[in-house]
């Protein structure tokens, strides 16, 4: 049931405060502003290293799960695409543990990866949506994810809910590895706490803005995204949100790569989406937008309200988000990221829910 929503996908995208807080709930002591003890059985203290495998979307959430942990927790992590993860003959030590990220938990690559490790005797966690799923049954830690069922084929709520136990994890790893002090923990868990009462006001804020801006995205036949730090993977996550519901091409890129190549492409037929928090590397984010301004290419920037009067440039459209707390951030910021995609797909006419050539469960290699 979509209830008064047009697809299923602007639904769960309107679902997600209320499932990120309940997936929160489950890791997190809201009241005393701690994570709650862990008791998965995977001595985080004991690991000196990590290997995350997923596909598509939840890849992109490990990848920002990566910069978490070895942030964070100071746990160094390895991650692949399954796919080339089950092929590459990574040699596997008993010190690590293997973490797979998947809505479905039944997605051939990331099991065959899951198998691959669990044959040479290493320690398997899963973070999972449906929780009766083969992954989750073969695992030896299942956290899951309480997005509830996705029925879009694009994966929106199952992104934010996977976020929000990576986040969680982080801390749980930082806290038994001694790396995050008591107050990063109150602070940290206190953001994430009051984030998802955020949402539906974000929603209702920039959805007019972003309805605009699809038309004119819409005429567009290549956008590139781009950022840094964990706004990188979310470029990544935007460009694979555009084409596969809008048939638009896109691709996203880390803002410092820009040089290396993708700037040959830039001119006034492809816009330039750029997602920068005011944070540490906002600066860095701004120079790589003036190199994208001085060519002609028309900017997106989203943004927050320190961020917005921070740069000067002129833009297509900024949209301006609450200032947040750098573990917030990228959950937050996949909001707009999300809007974009959809409005566009909507705007164009493209089957949103059930676009071309997809499946939601990919069962096959
Ligand atoms: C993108 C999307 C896919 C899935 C991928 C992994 O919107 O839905 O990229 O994220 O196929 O699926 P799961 O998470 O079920 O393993």
């Amino acid at each position: 049931d979509k209830g008064n929503h047009r697809h299923f996908m602007e639904k769960e995208i309107y679902e997600q405060g209320e499932v990120v807080s309940h997936t929160l709930a489950n890791y997190l002591d809201f009241a005393g502003g701690r994570v709650k003890p862990d008791t998965s059985g995977i001595d985080f203290a004991a690991l000196d290293r990590l290997a995350i495998s997923a596909c598509g979307t939840a890849y992109y959430a490990g990848l920002i799960g990566k910069y978490w942990f070895e942030r964070f927790a100071r746990l160094p992590v390895e991650i692949d695409v399954a796919s080339e993860f089950r092929y590459r003959e990574m040699p596997l030590t008993g010190t690590m543990a293997a973490l797979f990220i998947t809505q479905s938990g039944e997605t051939a690559d990331t099991l065959a990866s899951l198998r691959y490790c669990k044959a040479q005797g290493v320690r398997i966690g899963s973070v999972v949506n449906v929780v009766e799923s083969t992954i989750a049954r073969e695992s030896d830690a299942v956290f899951p994810t309480l997005a509830g069922p996705e029925i879009g084929v694009a994966s929106t709520k199952a992104f934010t809910c996977q976020l929000s136990v990576l986040a969680s994890l982080a801390m749980i790893a930082g806290r038994a590895r001694g790396t995050l002090s008591d107050a990063d923990e109150k602070a940290m868990v206190q953001a994430l706490v009051e984030a998802p009462r955020l949402f539906n006001q974000i929603l209702n804020t920039i959805q007019p803005q972003i309805e605009a801006l699809s038309r004119e995205l819409s005429r567009f036949k290549d956008v590139l995204y781009l950022g840094r730090g964990t706004s990188y993977p979310l470029a990544l996550e935007g460009a694979l949100k555009l084409k596969e519901i809008s048939y638009i091409h896109a691709e996203g890129y880390a803002a410092g790569e820009l040089k290396h190549g993708p700037i040959a492409l830039i001119d006034e037929t492809m816009p330039v989406i750029v997602i920068a928090p005011h944070d540490r590397l906002f600066e860095k984010t701004v120079s790589n937008m003036q190199e994208v301004a001085a060519r002609g290419g028309q900017i997106i920037l989203i943004t927050d309200a320190a961020g917005a009067k921070a740069s000067t440039l002129k833009t297509m459209a900024t949209i301006v988000l609450p200032e947040v707390s750098e573990i917030v951030a990228p959950i937050l910021y996949a909001l707009p990221v999300q809007l974009i995609a959809y409005h566009t797909a909507v705007f164009m006419g493209t089957d949103v829910d059930q676009p071309r050539n997809l499946a939601k469960s990919v069962t096959v290699e």
